[in-house]
Protein backbone atom coordinates (compact mmCIF):
# COMPACT_ATOMS: atom_id res chain seq x y z
CA UNK A 1 0.00 0.00 0.00
CA UNK A 2 1.03 3.60 -0.79
CA UNK A 3 1.50 5.49 1.96
CA UNK A 4 0.39 9.07 1.83
CA UNK A 5 2.37 12.46 3.99
CA UNK A 6 -0.66 12.95 6.45
CA UNK A 7 0.87 9.11 7.46
CA UNK A 8 4.17 10.36 8.11
CA UNK A 9 3.56 13.52 9.65
CA UNK A 10 1.39 12.86 12.74
CA UNK A 11 0.50 14.45 16.05
CA UNK A 12 0.91 12.02 18.75
CA UNK A 13 0.26 12.66 22.31
CA UNK A 14 0.07 16.24 20.68
CA UNK A 15 3.60 16.38 19.49
CA UNK A 16 4.22 16.27 15.80
CA UNK A 17 6.42 13.45 15.08
CA UNK A 18 7.90 12.52 11.49
CA UNK A 19 7.33 8.92 10.99
CA UNK A 20 7.58 7.38 14.25
CA UNK A 21 10.26 10.10 15.50
CA UNK A 22 8.81 12.74 18.18
CA UNK A 23 10.56 15.66 16.68
CA UNK A 24 11.47 17.16 19.97
CA UNK A 25 13.97 14.29 20.58
CA UNK A 26 15.76 14.82 17.42
CA UNK A 27 15.75 18.79 18.69
CA UNK A 28 17.35 17.42 22.05
CA UNK A 29 20.10 15.52 20.59
CA UNK A 30 21.28 18.33 17.26
CA UNK A 31 19.75 21.62 19.02
CA UNK A 32 18.13 23.56 16.41
CA UNK A 33 17.45 24.62 13.57
CA UNK A 34 17.74 21.41 11.43
CA UNK A 35 16.64 19.65 8.53
CA UNK A 36 15.06 16.28 8.63
CA UNK A 37 13.84 13.90 6.23
CA UNK A 38 11.48 10.48 6.19
CA UNK A 39 12.87 7.69 3.94
CA UNK A 40 9.45 6.08 4.17
CA UNK A 41 8.16 9.37 2.29
CA UNK A 42 11.32 9.40 -0.11
CA UNK A 43 10.44 5.81 -1.08
CA UNK A 44 6.81 5.92 -1.46
CA UNK A 45 7.57 9.08 -3.98
CA UNK A 46 9.59 7.34 -5.73
CA UNK A 47 7.21 4.38 -6.41
CA UNK A 48 4.38 6.88 -6.77
CA UNK A 49 6.18 8.09 -10.14
CA UNK A 50 7.07 4.42 -10.79
CA UNK A 51 3.29 3.76 -10.93
CA UNK A 52 2.61 6.57 -13.12
CA UNK A 53 5.10 5.83 -15.47
CA UNK A 54 3.59 1.74 -16.21
CA UNK A 55 4.71 -0.19 -18.84
CA UNK A 56 7.08 3.15 -20.79
CA UNK A 57 10.37 1.78 -21.32
CA UNK A 58 12.23 4.45 -18.81
CA UNK A 59 14.95 4.79 -16.77
CA UNK A 60 14.93 7.90 -13.45
CA UNK A 61 17.77 9.79 -12.91
CA UNK A 62 17.13 11.50 -9.73
CA UNK A 63 18.58 15.49 -10.20
CA UNK A 64 21.03 14.99 -6.93
CA UNK A 65 20.77 19.03 -6.83
CA UNK A 66 17.58 18.64 -4.86
CA UNK A 67 18.72 17.23 -2.29
CA UNK A 68 22.32 15.70 -2.40
CA UNK A 69 23.01 14.18 0.98
CA UNK A 70 24.96 11.02 0.22
CA UNK A 71 22.64 8.79 2.81
CA UNK A 72 19.50 9.99 0.10
CA UNK A 73 21.49 9.26 -2.46
CA UNK A 74 22.02 5.64 -1.45
CA UNK A 75 18.27 5.14 -0.59
CA UNK A 76 17.28 6.15 -3.80
CA UNK A 77 20.32 4.31 -5.61
CA UNK A 78 18.99 1.40 -3.79
CA UNK A 79 15.43 1.60 -5.08
CA UNK A 80 17.03 1.26 -8.59
CA UNK A 81 17.48 5.20 -9.66
CA UNK A 82 20.39 6.51 -11.59
CA UNK A 83 21.77 9.98 -10.89
CA UNK A 84 21.25 13.28 -12.94
CA UNK A 85 24.48 15.55 -12.06
CA UNK A 86 25.75 19.32 -12.65
CA UNK A 87 29.25 19.63 -11.28
CA UNK A 88 32.20 17.24 -10.48
CA UNK A 89 30.82 17.57 -6.75
CA UNK A 90 28.16 15.75 -7.06
CA UNK A 91 29.37 13.05 -9.62
CA UNK A 92 31.31 12.17 -6.60
CA UNK A 93 28.74 12.51 -4.34
CA UNK A 94 26.66 9.79 -6.28
CA UNK A 95 29.68 7.96 -6.87
CA UNK A 96 29.93 8.16 -3.24
CA UNK A 97 26.71 6.51 -2.56
CA UNK A 98 27.45 3.96 -4.85
CA UNK A 99 25.60 4.68 -8.41
CA UNK A 100 27.44 2.99 -10.80
CA UNK A 101 28.73 5.89 -13.80
CA UNK A 102 26.80 4.32 -16.02
CA UNK A 103 23.26 5.29 -14.54
CA UNK A 104 24.90 8.57 -14.23
CA UNK A 105 23.14 11.37 -16.47
CA UNK A 106 25.68 14.99 -16.93
CA UNK A 107 23.82 17.79 -17.18
CA UNK A 108 24.13 21.75 -16.77
CA UNK A 109 24.72 24.79 -19.23
CA UNK A 110 28.74 25.28 -18.20
CA UNK A 111 30.73 21.72 -17.66
CA UNK A 112 34.21 22.91 -17.38
CA UNK A 113 37.01 20.20 -19.09
CA UNK A 114 37.71 19.03 -15.92
CA UNK A 115 34.98 17.99 -14.72
CA UNK A 116 34.10 16.19 -18.57
CA UNK A 117 37.63 14.31 -17.41
CA UNK A 118 36.53 13.10 -14.15
CA UNK A 119 33.34 12.32 -15.69
CA UNK A 120 34.80 10.62 -18.71
CA UNK A 121 37.26 8.95 -16.40
CA UNK A 122 34.99 7.46 -13.81
CA UNK A 123 32.42 6.58 -16.02
CA UNK A 124 28.80 7.99 -17.45
CA UNK A 125 25.97 7.10 -19.07
CA UNK A 126 25.26 10.57 -21.29
CA UNK A 127 26.19 13.97 -21.52
CA UNK A 128 23.49 16.73 -21.98
CA UNK A 129 25.15 18.91 -24.20
CA UNK A 130 23.89 22.50 -24.21
CA UNK A 131 25.70 24.43 -26.70
CA UNK A 132 27.96 24.33 -30.18
CA UNK A 133 30.80 24.87 -28.16
CA UNK A 134 30.60 22.55 -25.48
CA UNK A 135 29.84 19.80 -28.33
CA UNK A 136 33.36 21.00 -29.83
CA UNK A 137 34.83 21.05 -26.06
CA UNK A 138 33.50 17.60 -24.88
CA UNK A 139 34.73 15.89 -28.01
CA UNK A 140 38.17 16.98 -27.71
CA UNK A 141 38.40 15.42 -24.36
CA UNK A 142 37.06 12.36 -25.23
CA UNK A 143 39.58 12.20 -27.90
CA UNK A 144 42.40 12.83 -25.12
CA UNK A 145 40.87 9.80 -23.60
CA UNK A 146 40.64 7.90 -26.50
CA UNK A 147 36.87 6.94 -25.58
CA UNK A 148 33.92 7.47 -26.98
CA UNK A 149 30.90 9.48 -25.27
CA UNK A 150 27.65 8.99 -25.34
CA UNK A 151 25.31 12.60 -25.86
CA UNK A 152 21.89 13.86 -26.06
CA UNK A 153 21.03 17.34 -27.01
CA UNK A 154 19.26 19.27 -24.83
CA UNK A 155 16.91 21.54 -26.61
CA UNK A 156 15.43 24.46 -25.47
CA UNK A 157 11.49 24.59 -26.75
CA UNK A 158 10.15 27.65 -25.75
CA UNK A 159 7.66 26.69 -23.83
CA UNK A 160 6.54 28.83 -20.93
CA UNK A 161 6.43 26.45 -18.07
CA UNK A 162 3.98 28.89 -16.04
CA UNK A 163 6.57 28.61 -13.19
CA UNK A 164 8.44 31.33 -11.08
CA UNK A 165 11.19 33.41 -13.80
CA UNK A 166 13.75 32.23 -11.75
CA UNK A 167 13.10 28.36 -12.48
CA UNK A 168 11.88 28.95 -15.76
CA UNK A 169 14.08 27.40 -18.29
CA UNK A 170 12.76 26.62 -21.54
CA UNK A 171 11.89 29.65 -22.95
CA UNK A 172 13.98 31.30 -26.08
CA UNK A 173 15.64 33.50 -23.79
CA UNK A 174 16.85 31.31 -20.90
CA UNK A 175 20.14 30.87 -21.03
CA UNK A 176 19.14 26.94 -21.77
CA UNK A 177 19.74 23.98 -24.24
CA UNK A 178 19.76 24.59 -28.27
CA UNK A 179 16.86 26.71 -29.93
CA UNK A 180 14.64 24.27 -31.57
CA UNK A 181 15.24 25.42 -34.59
CA UNK A 182 19.02 25.11 -34.50
CA UNK A 183 18.24 21.29 -33.57
CA UNK A 184 19.07 19.77 -37.05
CA UNK A 185 21.78 21.54 -38.13
CA UNK A 186 23.59 20.96 -34.08
CA UNK A 187 22.92 16.80 -35.03
CA UNK A 188 24.43 17.26 -38.08
CA UNK A 189 27.23 19.05 -36.49
CA UNK A 190 27.31 16.37 -33.46
CA UNK A 191 26.80 13.06 -35.68
CA UNK A 192 30.34 14.39 -37.51
CA UNK A 193 32.51 14.51 -34.30
CA UNK A 194 34.45 11.78 -34.20
CA UNK A 195 34.67 10.72 -30.58
CA UNK A 196 30.78 11.66 -29.54
CA UNK A 197 27.95 8.93 -30.09
CA UNK A 198 24.62 11.30 -30.45
CA UNK A 199 21.60 8.97 -28.47
CA UNK A 200 18.95 11.53 -28.66
CA UNK A 201 17.33 14.81 -27.19
CA UNK A 202 16.96 16.05 -23.86
CA UNK A 203 14.63 18.84 -22.60
CA UNK A 204 14.21 20.73 -19.03
CA UNK A 205 11.42 23.54 -19.12
CA UNK A 206 11.39 24.34 -15.95
CA UNK A 207 10.83 23.54 -11.89
CA UNK A 208 7.75 23.41 -9.79
CA UNK A 209 5.41 22.92 -12.71
CA UNK A 210 1.58 22.46 -11.81
CA UNK A 211 0.00 22.27 -14.87
CA UNK A 212 0.43 19.75 -17.38
CA UNK A 213 0.00 21.89 -20.69
CA UNK A 214 3.54 23.33 -20.93
CA UNK A 215 4.29 19.42 -20.83
CA UNK A 216 2.20 18.70 -23.03
CA UNK A 217 2.95 21.49 -25.47
CA UNK A 218 6.98 20.57 -25.46
CA UNK A 219 6.05 16.90 -25.93
CA UNK A 220 4.41 17.57 -29.08
CA UNK A 221 7.53 19.64 -30.35
CA UNK A 222 9.61 17.05 -29.48
CA UNK A 223 7.68 14.81 -31.32
CA UNK A 224 8.11 16.67 -34.32
CA UNK A 225 11.36 17.02 -34.28
CA UNK A 226 12.12 13.48 -34.24
CA UNK A 227 10.46 13.01 -37.33
CA UNK A 228 12.01 15.45 -38.78
CA UNK A 229 15.42 13.93 -37.26
CA UNK A 230 14.86 10.79 -38.69
CA UNK A 231 13.40 11.81 -41.75
CA UNK A 232 16.85 13.55 -42.19
CA UNK A 233 18.58 9.51 -41.33
CA UNK A 234 19.83 10.96 -38.12
CA UNK A 235 18.89 8.06 -35.24
CA UNK A 236 16.70 8.84 -32.37
CA UNK A 237 16.94 6.48 -29.60
CA UNK A 238 16.18 8.41 -26.31
CA UNK A 239 14.47 11.32 -24.97
CA UNK A 240 15.27 12.71 -21.67
CA UNK A 241 11.98 14.82 -20.42
CA UNK A 242 13.94 16.59 -17.75
CA UNK A 243 12.03 17.23 -14.35
CA UNK A 244 9.94 19.80 -12.76
CA UNK A 245 6.72 18.26 -11.50
CA UNK A 246 5.76 20.64 -8.84
CA UNK A 247 4.60 19.89 -5.49
CA UNK A 248 1.63 21.06 -3.37
CA UNK A 249 3.49 23.54 -0.58
CA UNK A 250 -0.11 24.46 0.85
CA UNK A 251 -2.64 21.10 0.99
CA UNK A 252 -4.95 23.28 -1.40
CA UNK A 253 -2.83 23.86 -4.47
CA UNK A 254 -3.36 22.00 -7.25
CA UNK A 255 -0.63 19.93 -8.69
CA UNK A 256 -0.17 17.51 -11.62
CA UNK A 257 -1.69 14.33 -11.50
CA UNK A 258 0.84 11.80 -12.11
CA UNK A 259 -1.23 9.47 -14.17
CA UNK A 260 -1.82 11.80 -16.10
CA UNK A 261 1.48 12.99 -16.52
CA UNK A 262 2.42 9.25 -17.52
CA UNK A 263 -0.35 9.06 -20.19
CA UNK A 264 0.46 12.22 -21.75
CA UNK A 265 4.22 11.01 -22.04
CA UNK A 266 2.53 7.49 -23.37
CA UNK A 267 0.24 9.23 -25.89
CA UNK A 268 2.48 11.63 -27.36
CA UNK A 269 5.75 10.26 -27.24
CA UNK A 270 5.28 6.75 -26.75
CA UNK A 271 5.10 5.71 -30.70
CA UNK A 272 8.27 6.82 -31.32
CA UNK A 273 9.94 4.11 -30.34
CA UNK A 274 12.65 5.54 -27.45
CA UNK A 275 13.67 4.87 -24.33
CA UNK A 276 12.72 7.77 -21.61
CA UNK A 277 14.78 9.16 -18.82
CA UNK A 278 13.38 11.38 -16.39
CA UNK A 279 15.24 13.58 -13.82
CA UNK A 280 12.60 14.48 -11.08
CA UNK A 281 14.19 16.13 -8.21
CA UNK A 282 11.72 18.14 -6.19
CA UNK A 283 8.97 15.51 -6.41
CA UNK A 284 11.03 13.00 -4.67
CA UNK A 285 12.34 14.66 -2.16
CA UNK A 286 10.67 17.92 -1.63
CA UNK A 287 7.62 16.72 0.59
CA UNK A 288 9.73 14.00 2.89
CA UNK A 289 11.83 16.77 4.73
CA UNK A 290 10.83 19.63 7.29
CA UNK A 291 13.40 22.17 9.11
CA UNK A 292 12.75 22.44 12.87
CA UNK A 293 13.49 25.61 14.53
CA UNK A 294 13.09 27.18 18.16
CA UNK A 295 11.28 30.65 18.67
CA UNK A 296 13.38 32.59 20.11
CA UNK A 297 11.47 35.86 20.60
CA UNK A 298 8.17 37.22 20.18
CA UNK A 299 8.14 40.75 19.12
CA UNK A 300 5.02 41.80 19.79
CA UNK A 301 4.58 45.75 18.62
CA UNK A 302 1.45 48.06 18.34
CA UNK A 303 1.09 47.58 14.71
CA UNK A 304 2.96 44.60 14.13
CA UNK A 305 3.70 40.94 15.54
CA UNK A 306 7.20 38.90 15.03
CA UNK A 307 7.82 35.58 15.91
CA UNK A 308 11.80 35.18 15.37
CA UNK A 309 12.82 32.19 14.38
CA UNK A 310 16.60 30.67 15.20
CA UNK A 311 16.27 29.71 11.33
CA UNK A 312 17.61 32.71 8.79
CA UNK A 313 17.53 32.94 4.58
CA UNK A 314 21.11 31.34 5.15
CA UNK A 315 19.68 28.13 6.24
CA UNK A 316 16.33 27.93 3.68
CA UNK A 317 16.30 30.61 1.04
CA UNK A 318 13.53 29.79 -0.75
CA UNK A 319 11.30 32.34 0.15
CA UNK A 320 13.69 35.39 0.30
CA UNK A 321 14.89 34.00 -3.03
CA UNK A 322 11.70 33.05 -4.49
CA UNK A 323 8.73 34.60 -2.53
CA UNK A 324 8.40 31.02 -1.96
CA UNK A 325 5.19 29.66 0.48
CA UNK A 326 6.51 27.38 3.49
CA UNK A 327 3.73 26.49 5.55
CA UNK A 328 5.30 26.35 8.90
CA UNK A 329 2.80 24.51 12.08
CA UNK A 330 3.69 24.35 15.77
CA UNK A 331 5.44 21.09 17.14
CA UNK A 332 3.38 21.25 20.12
CA UNK A 333 -0.02 20.48 19.09
CA UNK A 334 -1.93 23.52 19.54
CA UNK A 335 -5.14 23.44 22.42
CA UNK A 336 -7.33 26.25 20.86
CA UNK A 337 -7.73 27.16 17.67
CA UNK A 338 -7.16 31.12 17.99
CA UNK A 339 -4.98 32.33 15.17
CA UNK A 340 -3.11 35.69 15.49
CA UNK A 341 -1.42 37.48 12.06
CA UNK A 342 2.55 37.09 12.31
CA UNK A 343 5.60 37.88 10.27
CA UNK A 344 8.01 34.79 10.59
CA UNK A 345 11.27 36.09 10.60
CA UNK A 346 15.04 35.01 11.42
CA UNK A 347 18.17 36.55 13.06
CA UNK A 348 19.84 37.44 9.67
CA UNK A 349 20.54 41.37 9.31
CA UNK A 350 18.32 41.85 6.39
CA UNK A 351 14.09 42.29 5.90
CA UNK A 352 14.30 39.61 3.36
CA UNK A 353 14.89 37.47 6.14
CA UNK A 354 11.49 36.98 6.36
CA UNK A 355 9.75 33.42 5.75
CA UNK A 356 5.81 34.68 6.48
CA UNK A 357 4.23 37.69 5.94
CA UNK A 358 0.91 38.48 7.94
CA UNK A 359 0.12 34.89 8.22
CA UNK A 360 -2.45 33.87 10.19
CA UNK A 361 -0.46 31.48 12.93
CA UNK A 362 -1.45 29.77 16.34
CA UNK A 363 -0.44 31.17 19.45
CA UNK A 364 3.12 29.82 20.31
CA UNK A 365 5.74 30.83 23.16
CA UNK A 366 9.44 31.46 23.13
CA UNK A 367 11.53 28.38 23.22
CA UNK A 368 8.43 26.25 21.06
CA UNK A 369 9.56 24.49 18.02
CA UNK A 370 8.25 25.02 15.10
CA UNK A 371 8.25 23.35 11.88
CA UNK A 372 8.71 24.54 7.85
CA UNK A 373 7.40 21.76 5.59
CA UNK A 374 8.28 20.63 2.29
CA UNK A 375 11.98 21.29 2.63
CA UNK A 376 13.28 18.28 1.64
CA UNK A 377 14.47 19.90 -1.53
CA UNK A 378 15.90 22.66 -2.37
CA UNK A 379 16.71 23.22 1.10
CA UNK A 380 19.53 22.02 2.86
CA UNK A 381 21.35 22.43 -0.61
CA UNK A 382 20.81 26.31 -0.90
CA UNK A 383 22.02 26.94 2.44
CA UNK A 384 25.15 29.61 3.13
CA UNK A 385 27.01 30.45 5.33
CA UNK A 386 26.07 34.09 5.35
CA UNK A 387 26.77 35.79 8.77
CA UNK A 388 28.85 33.46 9.96
CA UNK A 389 26.20 30.66 10.88
CA UNK A 390 27.36 27.04 9.77
CA UNK A 391 25.33 25.15 8.09
CA UNK A 392 22.61 23.17 10.42
CA UNK A 393 22.87 19.39 10.35
CA UNK A 394 20.54 16.95 8.88
CA UNK A 395 18.91 13.99 10.27
CA UNK A 396 17.52 10.72 8.41
CA UNK A 397 14.33 9.07 10.34
CA UNK A 398 13.35 5.40 9.11
CA UNK A 399 10.20 4.17 11.05
CA UNK A 400 11.57 4.75 14.97
CA UNK A 401 15.19 4.93 13.93
CA UNK A 402 17.40 8.14 13.49
CA UNK A 403 20.42 9.15 12.41
CA UNK A 404 22.44 12.02 11.89
CA UNK A 405 23.24 12.24 8.62
CA UNK A 406 25.66 15.76 8.73
CA UNK A 407 26.31 17.03 11.87
CA UNK A 408 26.51 20.83 13.16
CA UNK A 409 30.04 21.64 12.52
CA UNK A 410 31.98 24.02 15.09
CA UNK A 411 31.67 27.76 14.28
CA UNK A 412 35.61 27.31 15.32
CA UNK A 413 36.01 24.92 11.83
CA UNK A 414 33.88 27.53 10.30
CA UNK A 415 36.03 30.28 10.97
CA UNK A 416 39.39 28.30 11.13
CA UNK A 417 39.08 27.91 6.83
CA UNK A 418 40.18 31.92 6.61
CA UNK A 419 43.74 32.09 6.37
CA UNK A 420 45.40 35.76 7.40
CA UNK A 421 48.75 36.36 5.29
CA UNK A 422 51.71 36.98 6.75
CA UNK A 423 52.27 40.07 5.10
CA UNK A 424 49.61 41.86 7.01
CA UNK A 425 51.38 41.41 10.76
N1 LIG B 1 16.86 18.35 -14.68
C1 LIG B 1 17.45 19.53 -14.92
C2 LIG B 1 18.27 19.69 -16.12
C3 LIG B 1 17.28 20.60 -14.01
O1 LIG B 1 17.85 21.77 -14.25
C4 LIG B 1 16.48 20.42 -12.86
C5 LIG B 1 16.28 21.49 -11.89
C6 LIG B 1 15.88 19.15 -12.64
C7 LIG B 1 16.09 18.14 -13.58
C8 LIG B 1 15.04 18.85 -11.44
O2 LIG B 1 13.93 19.65 -11.39
P1 LIG B 1 12.78 19.35 -10.31
O3 LIG B 1 12.17 18.01 -10.65
O4 LIG B 1 13.41 19.32 -8.98
O5 LIG B 1 11.84 20.47 -10.49
N2 LIG B 1 16.13 26.11 -6.49
C9 LIG B 1 14.83 26.10 -7.12
C10 LIG B 1 14.68 24.97 -8.11
C11 LIG B 1 15.74 24.94 -9.18
C12 LIG B 1 15.63 23.80 -10.15
C13 LIG B 1 16.81 23.74 -11.06
N3 LIG B 1 16.80 22.66 -12.00
C14 LIG B 1 13.74 26.09 -6.04
O6 LIG B 1 14.07 26.09 -4.86
O7 LIG B 1 12.56 26.10 -6.37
Amino acid sequence: MLITEKSYFKYRKKILNLEDVPLPEIAYQVGTPFYVYSATAIKSNYEKFILALGELNYSISYAVKANSNIAILKLLGSLGAGMDIVSSGEYLRAKAAGIPGNKIVFSGVGKTKDEMNLAIEGGIKQFNVESESELRVLNSVAVAQNKTVTISIRINPDIDAQTHEKISTGKADNKFGIPYEDAEKIFQKASQLSNLKVSGIAVHIGSQLTDLEPYRQTFLKLAELVHVLKSRGHDVKSLDLGGGIGIAYSDNKKVIDLLEYGKLVKSVLGHLNCKFEFEPGRLIVGNAGLLVCSVLYLKYLKNKKFIVVDSGMNDLSRPSMYGAYHEIIPIKEENNTSRIKVDVVGPICETGDTFARDRSFPIVEEKDLVAFKSCGAYGSVMASEYNSRPLIPEVFVKGTNFSIIRPRPSIMSVIQRDIVPDWLD
